[in-house]
């Protein structure tokens, strides 16, 4: 068949891309929710401009009725037409009974539907409100593809278009929308609320609320005021949110060097929201944790979290919202921009939280999902809606974010802003594309960028940096796609892939004669020869941790390197240091002895994230390790993790920060639960007992360790109090904590308790499925939960958002046992799993990383553990 792209009635050549002969310019849209109900009624009028004369004009649609249909041309002619709705593609033709000649048209619909309870599309909400009445907020999550389950429209990123806003609702309740409201009238009992025009955007970005709303104060940055919402009684909780709201605004006016783009700023908790929040210009929507907090009452971590995400969604005002991916393929260039600026916001606002260090952990946890072989390209081809939300994953966000800064570091921090600057100057109010980002940062810097750059953004997988002496005066330096499993030999008659190369942007310091000195180079090709200095003691490779791909320094030169710890390496350097050697470690190209030995040498470390690699490893090898070693590895984590807890106590010291307070929390924990530290749990449990009601009187920081340590050697007595902790919870965190504290209980019959209330109306939808995932992280709880997601798989797909399904199904890597592999695998085959891009590749690909390397190293890991086994434990300074 040849496709007649001039010919209207034939169908578009891309199933899911929307023909261009007809576009849309401007919606009035007016809709009228039914909160009762769960229903809504519209109508929408739809300025569009046809380019070429067309009888069908296809636009998107899904779960919608439509009706009354016509199209009005500017000298008054009215054609009526028909509609036929095509569900598999989501989408709706309207047929006239002769073509629409070119020019301005003016389209118009009527149509209604149903609120659904999957959080996406035009929703409903529920809470009970302070009297127990059952109360609902109609709410709208549109990214990505779901404007079409709320109007009829051209749902696709680069049809912007300006939009007009109506809300017909109960006089008693508030509407909230991208802009400010213009009128307010009562009409025959209801209330009708004209919104402001908005600028050109993206239909994935209109958004509204309706509902009983409390508002903050205003702050206003320059002219734009910035208030933050609620359902009532929650005002209090809105410091901190309001602080970093206008704080990161104001510092993204003056980074972007333009103004915000909007005429106010609103920010909303919703009770349900499948996401962490949502940046719809000017009506950026969150989940309630994510905005509201008790500073008092909160640990660092969650005050942490919290300004990460309101400066994420603040960074996207620009970034994406006025200036946005083309399609879907290019949305790092929202996400991994957010990721980025976020962490440059907070880092001005407090930085003493040192925020920076984000770049280390998001490098972290990209290195390890780009080492799959099912890994793909942070630009990756989208077809269908599902690949679209498969987007929005650890590559996305982090790789992007770190290579972003990788790029910045090399270029310089001022260059790379004010190729920002031109940029969002040059596309605002219009889309662009990656090598726009480059042309822009590259006219500014003067430097080749695309060839620098595209391969971080077009190849899947980073190169493994290997170093050797190359005789007495000289390094060798080579290149090689780092992978945790061989991958399969190509089918015959391919040829084998050629190795990818990269160009990778080194930080080599070299120390020599008591002295150290910094390089900065590309590193283009396969090898590279370098001379070193005739008094050459050690070197770093990737200084600073801002390269994205890993090191492997041969034996000699990594001993060197070890012996300069603690002290004569950066936190930053160490943290890289660890991060490698357990990646090697797990790729089979480090025996785990030396692995665990290098764990010996931070048992003076203070700084959080270098402990948390380490506190995390550790509890991936719980995950695999056989029941009969779990004590003698119990007894290696109290060796590593015991003297830090020492000297650190167990109270905050006066003056000191809350990274300090955290990392207690964070090893007191890791002593209580891996640890299996009998005194360390009864102290625990003695400090919990004896707080007041409240929870309070106690340093935050200390509190979720004592909860989880309460909650892993709990019985029934524990679960029923910390049941009612979370029901009766005073904040967003602390309802947070005691839900998820749920998982970490171990008999049986609490386990299966926890499991129904996953699906029995206890726990949201928004939080069952993260639930379960952390269930599948119980060693004693995973098969239960296992067998219990298979059982209701069907409700689960039915009930829950799909990304908290999604997510969940990451937990299955936790399964690390040949058996219960089999059995994932069949069932993700099967079912046909689908996520979305190569998800469920990915999962099951790191599944398989696990189970073969601890069919791989088991024994060798139980020769390390001897000396740590009961018998003889005066043993274990042999290691
Ligand atoms: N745009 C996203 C939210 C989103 C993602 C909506 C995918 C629909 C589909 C938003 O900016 C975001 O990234 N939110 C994060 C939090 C952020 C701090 C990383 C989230 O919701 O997890
Ligand atoms: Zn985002």
């Amino acid at each position: 068949m040849t496709a007649q792209p001039t010919d209207p009635t034939d169908p578009p050549l891309d199933p899911y891309r929307l023909p261009r002969l007809v576009l849309p310019q401007r919606y009035g849209l007016s809709i009228a929710p039914d909160l009762e109900r769960a229903l809504f009624q519209g109508s929408v009028n739809i300025a569009v401009t046809v380019r070429q004369s067309t009888a069908v004009i296809v636009l998107n649609a899904l779960d919608l009725t439509i009706s009354s249909i016509t199209a009005a041309d500017d000298r008054g002619r009215t054609l009526a037409g028909v509609c036929t709705l095509d569900q598999k593609a989501e989408r709706c033709h309207l047929t006239f009974p002769e073509p629409l000649a070119p020019g301005d048209w003016t389209l118009s619909l009527d149509f209604h539907g149903g609120m659904n309870d999957q959080l996406r599309g035009l929703y409903r909400s529920t809470y009970t409100d302070d009297t127990g009445t059952v109360r609902h907020l109609a709410v709208t999550q549109f990214e990505a593809t779901d404007a079409r389950r709320a109007f009829p429209c051209w749902d696709e990123p680069d049809l912007k278009a300006r939009f007009a806003l109506t809300l017909i609702i109960d006089p008693a309740l508030t509407a909230l929308s991208n802009t400010a409201p213009l009128s307010e009238e009562i009409q025959e009992g209801r209330k009708i609320v004209r919104f402001a025009e908005t600028i050109t955007m993206s239909t994935y970005l209109l958004a509204f609320v309706v509902g009983q709303l409390e508002g903050s104060e205003p702050v206003y940055v320059g002219r734009t005021p910035i208030r933050l919402w609620a359902v009532p009684k929650k005002t209090h909780l809105m410091q901190v949110g309001r602080d970093i709201a206008a704080a990161s605004l104001r510092f993204f006016e003056d980074y972007y060097g333009m103004p915000y783009p909007g005429d106010k700023l609103d920010l909303i908790a919703i009770p349900d929201f499948s996401h962490g929040a949502m940046e719809n210009l000017g009506a950026v929507t969150f989940r309630e944790r994510a905005l509201l907090i008790d500073e008092a009452a909160a640990s660092q971590g969650e005050l942490e979290d919290l300004a990460n995400v309101v400066s994420h969604e603040n960074a996207h005002m620009w970034f994406g919202d006025l200036v946005t991916m083309a399609w879907w393929n290019g949305i790092w260039l929202n996400e991994a921009f957010a990721t980025f600026m976020e962490a440059l916001a907070v880092q001005e606002w407090k930085p003493e939280w040192q925020p920076l260090r984000m770049f280390l952990t998001s490098r972290a946890s990209a290195l390890s999902v780009d080492g799959l072989n099912s890994s793909r390209p942070v630009e990756y081809p989208v077809r269908d809606p599902k690949d679209a939300a498969g987007m929005f994953d650890v590559l996305t966000y982090h790789k992007g974010a770190v290579v972003l800064r990788m790029l910045e570091q090399f270029i310089g921090e001022t260059l790379f802003r004010d190729g920002i600057r031109d940029y969002l100057k040059t596309h605002a109010y219009a889309n662009a594309e990656t090598e726009d980002l480059w042309a822009s940062i590259g006219t500014v810097a003067g430097l080749p960028v695309s060839a620098l750059m595209n391969g971080w953004i077009f190849l899947a997988g980073y190169p493994l940096l290997t170093v050797r002496r190359d005789g007495p005066s000289h390094l060798l330096l080579t290149q090689q796609r780092f992978r945790y499993l061989t991958p399969e030999p190509a089918a015959s008659g391919q040829a084998p892939q050629a190795e990818s190369l990269w160009q990778v942007p080194v930080h080599l310091q070299v120390r020599a004669g008591g002295r150290e000195r910094s390089h900065k180079f590309v590193l283009a090709e396969a090898t590279m020869r370098l001379a070193i200095p005739e008094d050459f003691e050690s070197l770093i490779v990737n200084e600073g941790g801002h390269g994205f791909y890993r090191v492997r320094y041969e034996p000699d030169l990594f001993d060197r390197l070890q012996a300069r710890l603690p002290d004569q390496l950066s936190s930053t350097d160490r943290f890289t240091l660890i991060n490698d050697a357990w990646a090697l470690c797990q790729a089979g190209l480090a025996p785990i002895a030396s692995y665990l030995d290098l764990t010996t040498r931070f048992r003076d470390e203070r700084d959080r994230h270098v402990w948390g690699l380490i506190l995390e490893s550790f509890g991936l090898l719980n995950q695999l390790i056989e029941a009969t070693d779990r004590s003698s590895f119990s007894r290696l984590v109290q060796d590593r993790v015991q003297p830090a807890v020492s000297d650190l106590g167990w109270n905050p010291r006066k003056g000191e920060d809350g990274l300090t307070g955290q990392l207690r929390g964070d090893l007191i924990e890791a002593l209580g639960t891996l640890g299996e530290d009998r005194t360390a749990q009864a102290r625990a449990k003695s400090l919990y007992n004896g707080l007041p009601g409240n929870g309070g009187g106690i340093d935050p920081n200390l509190l979720p360790a004592l909860v989880s340590i309460v909650a892993y050697t709990g019985e029934a007595p524990e679960y029923e109090r910390f049941v009612h902790r979370f029901k009766q919870a005073a904040t967003p965190q602390e309802e947070r904590r005691y839900l998820f504290s749920l998982a970490a209980f171990r008999p049986k019959p609490l386990i299966a308790r926890t499991l129904d209330s996953t699906l029995n109306g206890d726990v949201r939808t928004q939080d069952a499925p993260a639930l379960l995932g952390a269930l599948l992280g119980n060693v004693e709880a995973r098969e239960m939960t296992w067998t219990f997601i298979k059982r209701h798989w069907e409700t689960m797909e039915r009930l829950f958002p799909p990304v908290g399904l999604r997510r969940m199904c990451g937990a299955v890597v936790n399964l690390a046992t040949p058996e219960l592999e089999r059995d994932v695998r069949t069932f993700f085959t099967e079912r046909r799993l689908d996520f979305g891009g190569k998800l469920a590749q990915q999962y099951l690909e790191r599944l398989r990383i696990v189970v073969q390397w601890r069919e791989r190293e088991s024994e060798a890991l139980r020769r390390y553990l001897r000396p740590f086994s009961m018998q003889s434990t005066t043993m274990r300074d042999s290691h």
